[in-house]
């Protein structure tokens, strides 16, 4: 006999029911699409996020609203958030943060470190400040965040940790040396936590998602990544994807975040996963 189909919420998967995750970049984008996904597969949300100006990004910034919005969507999934406003650069935020969430829900299970910037610039119109603060928020923001969050990982007893890499951190993005760098570093980061944290039964992954369509594309940023190109057109090109999308939605990102956050990636740890549409082989 054939059972008549269900109310929606009664299919939907629950891979992370009574988890805890950790999201940064948590106000809008691709942070948020993790947040909500985590939390229709069942966790409790904890994020961070400078929800405000940042120096030298082309696109319009993120705001206090964002954030709002993004506890507004975490709530109607029917799943508890702890949103708050910082700096991923300042690791005794991220602590605090961490020891607050642990000391509300008793556990972290899951890490998604996503925070990031992006400044166009070909090599010579880059400055030492556009190198020192990529590095800052894509580098050593994504440590950070690892640092802080880890020792509750590992008292959890198993955790998943996913740093959000780039189609430039495993080939390049032209007219980006910085980010470029800074990205590669997230890949080497993300094999060297594994391996010291694979004993604790934490499994660190990195997405290195190729062209997304996220507010990081608003204000001047497509006009800015067209000027580059014309210092080198025959660069230009370079990231087109097989597939005939050339940008994924941030919530096409997020299923890949969602599988690597659960048990149906046990046994995958050290993996840096492309969602880029084969981006990385042109
Ligand atoms: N958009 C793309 O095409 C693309 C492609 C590959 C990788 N990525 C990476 O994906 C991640 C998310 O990007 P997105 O597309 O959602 O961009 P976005 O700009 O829409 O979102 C990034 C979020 O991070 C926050 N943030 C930036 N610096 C911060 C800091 N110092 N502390 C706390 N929060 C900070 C911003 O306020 C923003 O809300 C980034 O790491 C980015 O480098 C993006």
């Amino acid at each position: 006999m054939a059972l008549a189909p269900g109310p929606r919420r009664l299919i939907r998967l629950q891979r992370l029911d009574g988890r805890v995750a950790l999201v940064t970049g948590v106000a809008r984008g691709q942070g948020r699409a993790h947040a909500v996904r985590l939390a229709r597969e069942g966790a409790h949300i904890v994020g961070i996020d400078i929800a405000g100006p940042i120096d030298g990004i082309p696109y319009d910034h993120a705001t206090l609203d964002d954030l709002a919005e993004t506890e507004r969507l975490v709530a109607a999934e029917g799943r508890e958030s702890m949103l708050v406003q910082g700096d991923v650069r300042d690791l005794d935020a991220l602590t605090t943060l961490a020891s607050d969430a642990v000391e509300r829900w008793g556990r972290l299970d899951v890490v998604v470190a996503n925070a990031g910037i992006c400044i166009p610039a070909t090599w010579d119109e880059s400055t030492p400040k556009i190198f020192q603060d990529t590095l800052d928020i894509n580098v050593t923001g994504t440590w950070n965040t690892v640092m802080a969050t880890a020792p509750h990982v590992i008292a959890t007893g198993r955790g998943s940790i996913i740093l959000i890499s780039s189609y430039a951190g495993k080939k390049m993005q032209p007219f980006m040396v910085h980010y470029t760098t800074s990205k590669h570093a997230v890949t080497g980061m993300t094999r060297a936590f594994a391996a010291e944290l694979g004993a604790h039964n934490i499994r660190v992954n990195s997405v290195h998602p190729g062209a997304v369509d996220s507010p990081m594309g608003s204000g001047q940023m497509q006009s800015r990544i067209e000027s580059t190109m014309q210092a080198n057109p025959r660069l230009a090109p370079m990231g087109t994807p097989f597939l005939n999308e050339y940008a994924a939605s941030s919530e096409q990102i997020a299923d890949a975040v969602a599988f690597l956050a659960s048990d149906d990636s046990s046994f995958i740890t050290a993996e840096h996963l492309s969602v880029d549409g084969g981006a990385q082989y042109f």
